[in-house]
């Protein structure tokens, strides 16, 4: 026996030696250490303990392997944790293991000896107090205010800094979990296993039988409650939120009976819903059984719904076909978006959704002339090596790919192109998914190569692999919107804002009204317009994102209070970002906000104020 371990030993020190002569750049994924052409994962079982004095999640993670090549070594993907013993298979063989080089944004591979016989691997680890994925809340920062909060966002690569794990999505596994907290917390996770009551010892066991990569992992344990919604769906809250919450998704089961009309079954058994803390980074992230939710969607008249819409459409796009790399990130987001409008048209009618893809159209055009027409990063199909993820996922994945994917709607017919999602869905379920193997299906369905004129029409290559917005864009169209450009022009011709004409109108309506003022418009206007509407005290967090911006490039003073406030408690990045970019424009602005920032980084999520430090630096 302990030949043999000598003997692995030395084997394992010559491949780590190895190991650490060889670049990332030639692995499909740029972003991940992982050796999974040779061994991949095809189970994980976590045994994790809370600490919230200490912010850190501590036990055990057993990795089952599934063996592609001989291989003696197993290498894994892991940031900032610290890594206690490794052992291999049931008997808990102890094995040598060696942890690289930090790398940036990627963390450190972990490198592990095993044999071609070994079945599994089992790492004891912590993590750290200030873990990439993990935001651990005090009871300040919750609603009920008496007790801490923890939740967990994987997405893009931050599996890695709460679980060692092969942290690319190209590789697909179950996993079980067993979730040992404070008695009077509840832990729910991305599996089945939640219930929203509390067990006495305060141990949590979950389930996910479907292969999931691994930025589908999460976690969350707070006060929380279940409230039910219908047949396979409901809601988790606080029990001060639960109320609120089951208000604003009563519609989610005609959702998600509307995407299974469209695009096949629902897979997954059960859509929850988890409403977070106001700290969470997203507006909604697609955690398989349990989409995670902002409360900033929680409007009280459901106008921000199309949210939830977004993340029921990842149960298809996404989780079930998965982007086999980030540079395929369009793959997920932009048929997302896709989806969802299908879906909003389902259930509220082609006027409500035509509204949502002019707005879409809309912030494309911005996004693109922001980040500048022939910049690499506006190309669907995206590079990313050396670089963090989180950087050049922006907007154009969701957006442009939402035009190209109705563009194909259009050239092909309805009809014709669902044929084609349902049997894309279908054929590819539970597995990943290259841009170029999409477009291979693509062409192949629809003889789009041996038909000029298709080829023509469609522009593929510039869609693709081009920067801007190709000129065959499609050009959505909205009544209600023509409306609303009417009264904005009357009102710069000088007609009072409380004459204007705005009866009816919804979220939607105001955030046009809003976006299509010009710069031009003179504080006195600003003033005007808030003694007629009330903006400035809006519950709604998407007009106050807009309406603050306009506050800002006016310096319209009795909005900065209120202003300081909502920067104070939403730490949704796309609702803060704009503010902080528009105050940076300043130097008294600048000012203002690296004071108001100074006070409210403490409470963002680190996916947020890695995005406000570049801005306010
Ligand atoms: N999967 C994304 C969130 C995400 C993207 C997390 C990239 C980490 C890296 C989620 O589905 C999403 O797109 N959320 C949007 C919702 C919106 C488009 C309706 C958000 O948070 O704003
Ligand atoms: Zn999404």
């Amino acid at each position: 026996m302990k030949l043999f371990l000598y003997y692995l030993i030395i084997i394992f020190m010559i491949t780590t030696f190895a190991a650490y002569g060889q670049k990332n750049n030639n692995r499909a994924d740029v972003h991940s250490f992982g050796n999974s052409d040779e061994i991949t994962i095809k189970h994980l079982t976590l045994d994790l303990s809370v600490n919230f004095g200490t912010k850190i999640l501590s036990g055990s993670a057993v990795l089952t392997l599934d063996h592609k090549k001989k291989t003696n070594k197993i290498v894994v993907d892991t940031r900032d944790l610290s890594i206690e013993k490794v052992t291999l298979d049931e008997k808990e063989t102890p094995t040598s293991f060696a942890l690289g080089e930090e790398v940036k944004f990627l963390g450190k591979a972990l490198t592990v000896a095993i044999t071609q016989k070994t079945k599994s691997v089992k790492i004891y680890y912590s993590t750290s107090p200030n873990a990439g994925a993990l935001q651990w809340l005090e009871p300040s920062q919750t609603s009920g205010k008496e007790k801490p909060f923890l939740f967990t966002q994987s997405e893009a690569i931050l599996a890695r800094t709460w679980v060692p794990c092969m942290d690319g999505p190209g590789v697909r596994m179950t996993y079980s979990a067993t979730i040992h907290t404070r008695p009077d917390l509840v832990a729910v996770m991305s599996a089945s296993g939640n219930a929203g009551t509390k067990t006495a010892d305060g141990i949590y066991s979950f389930e996910m039988k479907q292969p999931i990569p691994s930025y589908l992992l999460a976690l969350a344990v707070g006060d929380l409650q279940f409230r039910s919604l219908g047949n396979r769906s409901g809601v988790y809250a606080e029990p001060s939120m639960i109320e609120k919450s089951a208000n604003e998704f009563v519609d989610i089961e005609k959702m998600i009976s509307a995407a299974e009309e469209l695009y096949g079954p629902y897979r997954w058994e059960r859509y929850d819903l988890l409403v977070l803390p106001p700290s969470f980074p997203f507006g909604g992230m697609e955690n398989p059984r349990l989409t995670f939710a902002t409360p900033t969607i929680l409007a009280g008249d459901r106008s921000l719904v199309a949210l939830v819409a977004h993340e029921l459409a990842h149960s298809w796009s996404g989780n079930l076909v998965t982007n086999a790399t980030w540079n395929d990130f369009w793959l997920n987001e932009g048929f997302t978006v896709y989806f969802e409008h299908r879906i909003m048209e389902k259930v509220y009618g082609r006027n409500y959704s035509e509204m949502l893809s002019v707005l879409t159209l809309k912030d494309l055009k911005e996004e693109i002339q922001s980040i500048g027409a022939t910049s690499n990063d506006t190309k669907l199909k995206l590079d990313l090596i050396n670089r963090d993820p989180d950087d050049g996922m922006t907007n154009i994945a969701y957006n442009k790919g939402y035009f190209f994917l109705r563009l194909c709607e259009e050239t092909f017919g309805r009809e014709q192109w669902d044929v084609f999602l349902n049997k894309y869905f279908d054929e590819n379920a539970f597995t990943t998914m290259t841009t170029e193997i999409f477009l291979d299906k693509l062409n192949t369905h629809f003889k789009i190569k041996e038909n000029s004129s298709l080829t023509n029409k469609l522009n593929i290559a510039a869609w693709v692999y081009g920067p801007g917005l190709p000129e065959n864009y499609p050009k959505p169209q909205s009544i209600e919107f023509e409306k609303v450009t009417a009264q904005v022009n009357v009102f710069l011709d000088g007609t009072q804002a409380s004459k204007l004409n705005t009866q009816d109108w919804t979220t939607h309506h105001w955030l046009y009204f809003l976006r299509n003022l010009p710069d031009t418009v003179r504080l006195e206007k600003v003033i005007e317009l808030d003694y007629a509407f009330n903006f400035t005290r809006s519950g709604n967090s998407e007009i106050l994102c807009e309406w603050f911006q306009r506050c800002i490039k006016v310096n319209y003073e009795t909005a900065f209070g209120p202003m300081r406030n909502y920067l104070m408690n939403v730490g949704r990045r796309k609702l803060i970002k704009p503010l902080y970019t528009e105050l940076a424009k300043t130097p008294a602005g600048k000012t203002w906000a690296q004071e108001v920032y100074a006070k409210a980084r403490p409470g963002y999520h680190s996916v947020t104020y890695n995005t406000i430090d570049g801005i306010l630096k």
